[in-house]
């Protein structure tokens, strides 16, 4: 069975290796190789549990195997660029490679999109790098391209997509 529920703390160094794994199997060949390669389970640590402590509107929920091992996340919040359309933005959604194409993706997305439309924030927006082999993730989640621009990574502009609902998704 996969669960999906609120991360805490303690979960930081699960998401970390998710993080790092996703990061360095999904944008090798995109991302500059040097900054990949110094993603590190210690230091992506530090950076969750600062993430996972602070308190303001962010959500970041994990989603477990059955074995309780954290194979993904996702987190959200209101959006953090001005756009009239849409009030609240998917700020990141991975999931382990070896957990990848079992549902895992679709929960986590539609769980932290149902608690953001919870906050009566209406229209949700998500940034994809266009060269993301997993793109169309957010088509099949019925996203509609809405934003375009080119972002400094490491060093290298690369351009990103901005996908949006008009309605946040929830659960009926
Ligand atoms: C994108 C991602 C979150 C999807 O999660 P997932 O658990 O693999 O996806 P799901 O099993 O829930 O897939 C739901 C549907 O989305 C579509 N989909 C998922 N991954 C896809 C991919 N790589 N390419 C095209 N369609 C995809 C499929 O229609 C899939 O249904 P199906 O498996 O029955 O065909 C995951 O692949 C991932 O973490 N990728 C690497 C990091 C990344 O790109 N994150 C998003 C950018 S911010």
């Amino acid at each position: 069975m996969l669960i999906v529920r609120a991360a805490d703390p303690d979960d930081a160094p699960g998401i970390a290796r998710v993080h790092v794994e996703a990061w360095q199997a999904t944008y090798r060949g995109i991302i500059p190789q040097n900054y990949l390669d110094s993603l590190t389970v210690q230091n992506r640590t530090i950076g969750w549990i600062r993430i996972l402590q602070r308190q303001d509107d962010a959500i970041t929920l994990v989603s477990e195997e059955h074995d309780g091992r954290i194979v993904g996340f996702a987190s959200g919040g209101p959006i953090r660029h001005r756009d009239n359309r849409f009030q609240c933005e998917l700020t990141s959604l991975y999931v382990s490679p070896r957990a990848q194409r079992r549902g895992h993706g679709r929960r986590l997305f539609l769980a932290v999109a149902n608690r953001l439309h919870g906050m009566k924030l209406t229209g949700l927006f998500t940034w994809v790098l266009a060269e993301n082999p997993a793109r169309s993730f957010y088509q099949v989640m019925g996203g509609e391209q809405a934003a375009e621009l080119t972002r400094d990574f490491a060093g290298v502009p690369l351009k990103e997509i901005g996908y949006g609902w008009r309605e946040t998704p929830h659960y009926d």
